[in-house]
């Protein structure tokens, strides 16, 4: 089903699926907006603390463990916003088993996939399950963000039913840029696609190892989309500031960056970690680097 951006996707199947009270697990951090499509449904968003260990995406052993009489499904989006890591596949798997026999849904969140950088995490979950609900946009991989074109792949029998909401709710998604968009599958606008895929890469091996080396703690390297959380605890004292929220106001004022403080994401262990875009020209995140390094010295 062709939707307005994921955005519009999220709602639909938000409202699609869940009743009120339903409970939807999710992993801390999350993308912020993920448990607001939730309580626009009038469900509950349970964040559920997450590790480096785990890739922050939730384990089958942590679903069961979590999930209760008023459990509904999962929400996972992979690569994840804000840490840029994906779920390993066999461990979706046995998320999406322990969820089918709960009689449950699993929502993944695909967004990201087209800026996968490793080959074991660039295969969408419905390689796992057609009837696992798989959301994806133009937005990312093919760069027409204010476009609000995306996509999602659903069980037969939920058509009908989302058509009908998306009649109401957003008649149709725009027709100028679905035709705009056929022209994203020729070769050449592929090839474009491809070497802007490359340049984030690029982007995220230069960026990562300079943060580790200002001090940052990077717990695990993130395999797609173009953030990088960031452990700013080690550096707070540089700057006189006490956690995450203060240390990006401190880099705002002082260096004038903007990153984003972790508590957007979640509760869990936020107030440590920062999240950074490296959605930015590599001479932009190179003078990022610099104006950090003279901060920090
Ligand atoms: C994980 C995730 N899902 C969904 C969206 C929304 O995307 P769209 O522009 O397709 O509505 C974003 C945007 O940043 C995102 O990071």
């Amino acid at each position: 089903m062709i939707t307005a951006g994921a955005s519009a996707a999220l709602q639909l199947a938000c409202l699609a699926l869940i009743e009120a009270g339903d409970e939807i697990l999710m992993p801390d951090p999350s993308y912020p907006c993920n448990r607001h499509f939730v309580s626009a449904a009038e469900g509950v968003a349970k964040l559920i603390p997450t590790s480096a260990a785990e890739r922050y995406q939730l384990s089958a052993d942590q679903v069961a463990a979590h999930w209760g009489e008023q459990t509904r499904g999962v929400l996972l989006a992979s690569p994840s916003n804000p840490t840029g890591t994906s779920i390993d596949p066999a461990e979706l798997r046995r998320i999406h088993d322990v969820v089918k026999s709960k009689g449950g849904i699993t929502i993944v969140d695909e967004i990201y996939l087209g800026l996968s950088y490793e080959e074991a995490f660039s295969h969408s979950a419905l390689a796992i399950s057609d009837d696992i609900i798989s959301i994806n946009s133009f937005s990312k991989y093919f760069n027409m963000t204010g476009w609000r074109l995306g996509w999602m792949v659903v069980p037969e029998a939920m058509v009908p039913v989302v058509e009908r909401m998306a009649q109401n709710l957003f008649i149709c998604a725009s027709t100028i840029a679905q035709h705009a968009a056929l022209a994203c599958f020729s070769p050449e606008s592929i090839a474009i696609f491809e070497a802007r895929r490359a340049e984030f890469k690029a982007r995220r091996d230069y960026f990562l190892p300079a943060l580790k080396e200002l001090g940052f703690g990077i717990d695990v390297m993130p395999d797609g989309a173009f953030y990088a959380w960031a452990d700013c605890t080690p550096l707070c004292a540089k700057l006189g500031v006490k956690d995450s929220w203060e240390f990006a106001y401190a880099l705002m004022e002082k260096a004038h960056l903007a990153i984003t403080p972790g508590r957007d994401f979640g509760t869990a262990d936020t107030a440590r970690y920062v999240r950074f875009s490296t959605a930015n020209s590599m001479e932009q995140l190179q003078e990022a680097v610099r104006r950090m390094q003279k901060l920090f010295q």
